[in-house]
């Protein structure tokens, strides 16, 4: 299962790079599972669409500044990067991390120095419409107007913004791993790290469960959400019931945030939940794409 991201649009041009990015996903599954989870979240980093690799919000300063990261459930192996700059995959990054380095998690200058003695070469994340989406909020704060805009990506809330963190969780064979990739927050402060490279806040990976969220990555950091989400599998309940007390903890603890999960156990079972306007996922299953799941809006 992939997501788009909390706000993100569900509009079809979006459904259809989820659906080809589940489809590529489920196509790598043969190599493996961090294949299968780190081929997916490519996809979505591809695109400009999405708030993740080509097409990821801008900073503060105007440049783009993005966190991923990836982890194996049964090894319980993971590797991330913050605040990594100029990198068009920098999931692929994240996965070098775990399999290259003594490290599980590297930051701005170093990440972006380590993608680059593997290959990696220098690329301009920034799209026009994110360029432009910046432009305008600066100019709103040169005239002391905050920024018309969602409430945590800073983008406006209209239904054609890419808006937040896009993710993975595959299963096979009684085995799940996840993926996920952001630019993270607008307008946020050079150096800010969110939820997404930190194992049990945005991301987590265990023999019981896989989960990615997305939202307000301050708020998945401090109730530490996919470790509640695997908690809760491990304790025998359902995925789908997992995440979506996971989402009403959210809210509660913090104030009203914003976000959705997704899930899958090592039974195969899965669910999705959120609370934001829109969270678009594709699922693919046995091969197949079902087009019939929707994850649950909580209210
Ligand atoms: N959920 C992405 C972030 O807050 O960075």
């Amino acid at each position: 299962m992939v997501h788009g991201g909390a706000d993100t649009s569900s509009a079809p041009q979006f459904c259809e790079v989820l659906r080809e990015a589940s489809l590529a996903g489920h196509r790598a599954l043969v190599a493996g599972l961090l294949d299968a989870a780190e081929e997916a979240v490519k996809i979505l980093e591809g695109s400009p669409l999405f708030n993740a690799g080509y097409g990821s919000v801008l900073n503060r300063d105007g440049e783009v500044e993005m966190d991923a990261s990836i982890m194996e459930g049964t090894t319980g192996k993971f590797g991330a990067v913050a605040a990594i700059r100029s990198v068009s995959h920098p999931v692929s990054v994240a996965r070098l991390v775990l399999e290259e380095t003594p490290h599980v998690l590297l930051a701005g200058r170093g990440a972006t120095e380590f993608a680059r003695t593997r290959g990696f070469p220098p690329v301009d994340s920034r799209s026009s419409r994110m360029v432009e989406a910046w432009q305008r909020a600066r100019d709103r704060a040169k005239q002391g107007l905050s920024p018309e805009t969602s409430l945590f990506t800073g983008l406006p809330p209209d239904s054609s913004s890419p808006c937040d963190t896009v993710g993975c969780v595959v299963f096979h064979a009684g085995r799940v791993a996840a993926a996920s990739s952001t630019g993270g927050s607008f307008m946020k402060a050079p150096g800010r790290v969110g939820d997404t490279p930190i194992p049990g806040a945005g991301i987590y990976a265990s023999s019981s469960c896989a989960a990615a969220c997305t939202g307000l990555g301050e708020a998945f950091i401090e109730t530490l959400t996919a470790k509640y989400v695997d908690s809760l599998v491990e304790l025998g309940i359902h995925p789908q019931e997992a995440a979506e007390k996971a989402i009403i903890r959210l809210a509660e603890k913090r104030g009203g945030a914003v976000g959705g999960i997704i899930v899958v156990d090592s039974r195969g079972r899965f669910g999705a939940a959120h609370n934001s306007r829109s969270f678009p996922v594709a699922l693919v299953a046995d091969g197949k794409l079902d087009e019939s799941f929707i994850p649950r809006k909580i209210n």
